[in-house]
């Protein structure tokens, strides 16, 4: 049988990195708080991504909000997912109270108040900073996902962008989309895709048509345009802490496959656009995706794998990943694979269902001298967990059943005044408040269809005018004839059709050479 002095030994002798770290509170031996065990989380290891699990109320949240608080601190900036809209706190100093005063105690290390610089975002524009995407960044895969298009229908929808990408239409937001679409499926541009990529059935571009504009009719369009979200925005400090970016999702929160596939398409965009840094001394930028099962629930195959990918690579960039969610098993293997730092709240062991999956997370713990790891995890009360990370060489730890520390900030929603004044004061506000309307794949379409119409009006007239020429030199008669009255009629309508269209040509050009992309 271990002791506790055995216990503070490893305890001590794992979670004692080199350099900065995240302080997440005492060790537990024997059913006591054992102040002297204390249990960090290396900063640099915070690129090595991690999950933060457990059944509901048992402080996951709360433990993401500590980690972000000191994240924060360390000039790390933090991107946050707010479900519930309860997280905007973070901008107000927490309230001692009797519980976070034990807490402090029991750990040794007393509570202390203090505020945060946050930054508050929405995807509606109601709660917060708008955040938009183009349709071409958020991408065809992504786009599949949130129309719940079968295999046929998302080939159909890749195709279109390539050509889309090739002829340089710019696919900005959902009008361009189902302009394209309909140009393609139906319209002059049937002939010319068919030859390159294959022709669109009018059954699968009216089902695509359809599911755009049911996304449009849960208002949800103007999540796709311009002025797009410059992700460098996320990098920002302020009085020497790192910005807590929050996405207030509260209002949009029965659209769970729209804001996880959106945030996906932010990583992605990050990935893109950072350099390799490889391992730094700490993380550029740590993500954390709260209720992360919405993510991969029902997700499909290239999904998974897409997020399996940029999860891998990022690392590399100095970006880190925390999923939280209720059961490790809500993750894909070859994420959860991924996560190498794992904060395990406690489990219910009610249903089959939960018996099954403890004795899954069981099983992808190390051995441990110290607990049994299934009854641990029944038992743990609020704001504790089992944690092992990885240590500075990579090693994962000892696993240890923590109390964990409190948060600094207001464990809740801000004051609806200060939030208000938040988004308010904030400069970006003003950046992404209204959208604009570049040239794009819209009116481009709209002036091929114009040059289109504009040449057959001509072809049309030449054979009116060359039948009239004919009919004129058989008649005799001064008055005119109809055929003439018809002849006058084309070349007039040609006219009109020629100026409007070189109206249009003429704006297009200019706004595209006024246009500044990105
Ligand atoms: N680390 C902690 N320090 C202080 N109180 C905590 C801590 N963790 C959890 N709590 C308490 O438990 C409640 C539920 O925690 P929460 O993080 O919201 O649970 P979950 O996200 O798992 O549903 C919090 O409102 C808070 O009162
Ligand atoms: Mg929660």
């Amino acid at each position: 049988m271990a002791t506790k002095e055995q216990f503070i030994e490893k305890v001590t002798q794992s979670y004692s990195p080199k350099g900065a770290s995240i302080f997440l509170g005492a060790g537990i031996f024997d059913g006591e708080i054992v102040a002297a065990a204390k249990v960090n989380l290396a900063l640099k290891m915070m690129n090595r991504h991690g999950l933060i699990a457990g059944a509901t109320g048992t402080g996951k949240t709360r433990t993401l909000q500590l980690i972000a608080e000191q994240l924060s601190n360390e000039q790390v900036p933090v991107f946050m997912l707010d479900v519930k809209g309860d997280l905007s706190g973070f901008a107000q100093e927490g309230r001692s109270n009797p519980a976070l005063e034990e807490r402090g105690q029991l750990i040794d290390y007393p509570f202390q108040p203090q505020s945060f610089p946050v930054e508050l975002y929405s995807l509606s524009g109601n709660k917060g900073i708008p955040m938009r995407i183009t349709v071409d960044d958020f991408g065809p895969i992504l786009l599949s996902r949130i129309l719940d298009l079968n295999e046929t229908q998302a080939g159909v929808l890749s195709a279109i962008f390539k050509y889309a990408g090739d002829q340089q239409m710019p696919l900005v937001d959902l009008t361009d989309l189902k302009k394209l679409l309909s140009y393609l499926s139906d319209g002059q541009g049937a002939a010319e895709i068919s030859d390159d990529y294959g022709r669109i059935s009018s059954a699968t571009s009216g089902t695509i048509l359809r599911k755009i504009v049911a996304i449009e009719q849960q208002g949800l369009a103007h999540i796709f345009g311009e002025r797009e979200f410059d992700i460098q925005d996320l990098f920002q400090k302020m009085d020497g802490k790192g910005v807590i970016s929050l996405l207030n999702i509260s209002d949009v929160q029965d659209q769970p496959l729209l804001f996880s596939t959106f945030l996906l398409s932010l990583l992605a965009q990050l990935f893109k656009s950072l350099p390799e840094v490889g391992d730094l001394d700490k993380p550029k930028l740590v993500f954390f995706f709260d209720e992360a099962h919405l993510l991969f629930n029902g997700a499909s195959k290239t999904f998974l794998s897409q997020v399996e990918q940029i999860i891998r690579l990022i690392r590399s960039k100095g970006v880190g990943v925390f999923f939280c969610t209720q059961a490790a098993t809500d993750v894909p293997e070859t994420v959860l694979g991924q996560l190498g730092n794992r904060v395990q709240h406690a489990l219910r062991a009610f249903t089959p269902n939960d018996a099954e999956a403890l004795r899954k997370t069981v099983k992808t713990y190390p051995h441990s001298e110290f607990y049994e790891i299934d009854k641990m995890l029944t038992s743990l009360g609020t704001g504790q967990a089992i944690i092992t990370v990885l240590n500075d060489k990579g090693i994962p730890t000892e696993v240890v059943a923590t109390h964990m520390i409190g948060p600094r900030a207001v464990m809740g929603a801000a004051d609806p005044q200060l939030y208000n004044d938040i988004i308010n004061n904030s400069p970006l506000l003003q950046k992404y408040k209204e959208t604009v309307n570049n040239r794009s794949a819209e009116e481009i379409i709209e002036e091929k269809t114009a040059v289109h119409r504009a040449e057959g009006e001509k072809v049309k007239a030449q054979k009116e005018v060359e039948k009239a020429q004919a009919a004129t030199s058989r008649s005799t008669a001064r008055r005119q004839t109809p055929l003439e009255a018809a002849q006058k009629t084309a070349t007039t309508t040609l006219a009109r059709e020629g100026v409007k269209f070189l109206g249009k040509l003429a704006s297009g050009l200019l706004t595209a050479f006024l246009k500044k992309r990105k």
